[in-house]
Formats: C-alpha cells, sequence, structure tokens
C-alpha cells in the first residue's frame, strides 16, 4: 500500500472529536487507528464499541482497531457488528494454539485481519501466521499508553518483518505503532514500514491535520 500515517485517536480530545478527524481527513488522512483496552492485557482501559459505532456511521474513513484485549476472540463479532474495517489481535492475548483459526474467523467476517507483537516478542513468531494475516503490526513501545519512546530495536524488528512479509505474503500491510514522530517516522520508513501510527504527535498538537502532513513529507524522503 501506498505508505500513510494513521492517526490514533487515543490521544485526542473526545470532547471534540469530529473537528479533529476532519482535520486529519482533509490532510489526506483516511484510515484511523482506534485503540481498545481492558485493563488486563494492558494496564490502561481507554474505548470501545459505542464509539467504533459512531466512527463507523459518520467519520468516513477505515477504522483500524487494535485490540489490546485477553482472549479477544470473545468480541470479535461484536467490533465487526460496530463497523471496525481492520480488526487486529495480539499474539500474546490469544490463547495457545487458537491464532490461526481467530485471523481466519475475522477474514471470514470481510474484515482485514490483523497480527500484533510486544517489543519483547520475537519477530520471527510472524513467520507461522504471515499467511493468515493481512497486516503485520509491530509495537514500538509496550501497549498501553501513548506518548512512550520509540523502542530502540525498533527499526531493526521492522526490517525482521518486511524480510519475512517480502518472503511470506508481500501483501500483508507492515504498520508500527508507537512513538512515531517527525524523528521516528523516517528510520521506520527505511526499514519498511508501511503504514505509521502516530497518536501524541498527530492529535496531542493543535493543529492535528499540519501534523499529519508533517510526517508524511518525512515518510517520502525514502520514496
Ligand atoms: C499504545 C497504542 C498506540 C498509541 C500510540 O498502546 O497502541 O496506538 O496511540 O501513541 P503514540 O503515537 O503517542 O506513541
Ligand atoms: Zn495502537
Amino acid at each position: 500500500m501506498k505508505p500513510q500515517v494513521a492517526p490514533s485517536i487515543l490521544s485526542a480530545n473526545f470532547y471534540d472529536l469530529r473537528p479533529q478527524i476532519e482535520s486529519v481527513k482533509a490532510a489526506g488522512a483516511s484510515i484511523l487507528h482506534v485503540d481498545v483496552m481492558d485493563g488486563r492485557f494492558v494496564p490502561n482501559i481507554s474505548i470501545g464499541i459505542p464509539v467504533i459505532r459512531t466512527l463507523s456511521m459518520y467519520s468516513g474513513m477505515t477504522l483500524d482497531v487494535h485490540l489490546m484485549i485477553e482472549d479477544p476472540k470473545r468480541y470479535v463479532k461484536a467490533f465487526a457488528d460496530a463497523g471496525a474495517d481492520w480488526l487486529t489481535v495480539h499474539y500474546e492475548a490469544v490463547p495457545q494454539g487458537g491464532l490461526e483459526k481467530l485471523l481466519k474467523e475475522i477474514r471470514a467476517m470481510g474484515l482485514k485481519a490483523g497480527l500484533s507483537i510486544k517489543p519483547d516478542t520475537p519477530v520471527v513468531t510472524l513467520e507461522r501466521f504471515a499467511e493468515f494475516c493481512d497486516i503485520a503490526l509491530i509495537m514500538t513501545v509496550p501497549p498501553g499508553f501513548g506518548a512512550q519512546p520509540y523502542d530502540a530495536d525498533g527499526d531493526s524488528r521492522i526490517r525482521a518483518a518486511r524480510e519475512i512479509l517480502d518472503r511470506l505474503n508481500p501483501g500483508c500491510i507492515l504498520s508500527v505503532d508507537g512513538g512515531i514522530d517527525t524523528h521516528t517516522i523516517a528510520g521506520a520508513s527505511g526499514a519498511g514500514a508501511e503504514l505509521f501510527v502516530a497518536g501524541s504527535s498527530v492529535f496531542g498538537k493543535p493543529d492535528p491535520g499540519a501534523a499529519v502532513k508533517e510526517l508524511t513529507e518525512r515518510i517520502e524522503i525514502k520514496y
């Protein structure tokens, strides 16, 4: 896919969401990243189904829903019904042996199926599941909170993931999430990421649209 920024609403002002979404759309963003946290898989609780339902009805954006919840199988249908377009689950959150089936289930519902790995999980894990994934999401911070620093090993992990996907599933979108800003995005892009999830460096700024444009320019340095 064309390399692009996916703004993450975790860092948005929820009292005034609409103009912020219009701002990133006007700047060319078409994919909105939505972080769902359950207070168990990660030590934080964020947003869920009602917000996704209204975003699906009104935002006009592709909803890239990142489930940071234990045993996500329990909620896959509910998120699909709420209007998620992409649904990403964590390798570490799925009970042993259930991941391949779960990714297939997500695809069978007509959604793109994503697999995410935490910074401590070996990238080689992706090899086993690459063929069942439409998105591979490399976390470059420990999941749970925005505005954390980019993993020092982030670029090399992205490079390793790129090599695996080129070999096993070149159509799979390689996405990076955590600590993406104007300093880190070029490195992640050079390493082979295509989708750059950015929360605080977009919605933490006074003009989210201008922030998307600035980040996008840094991606294009490579191309
Ligand atoms: C963290 C979330 C991220 C978060 C990134 O657990 O998965 O999507 O919004 O925030 P920043 O871009 O501020 O690191
Ligand atoms: Zn996320």
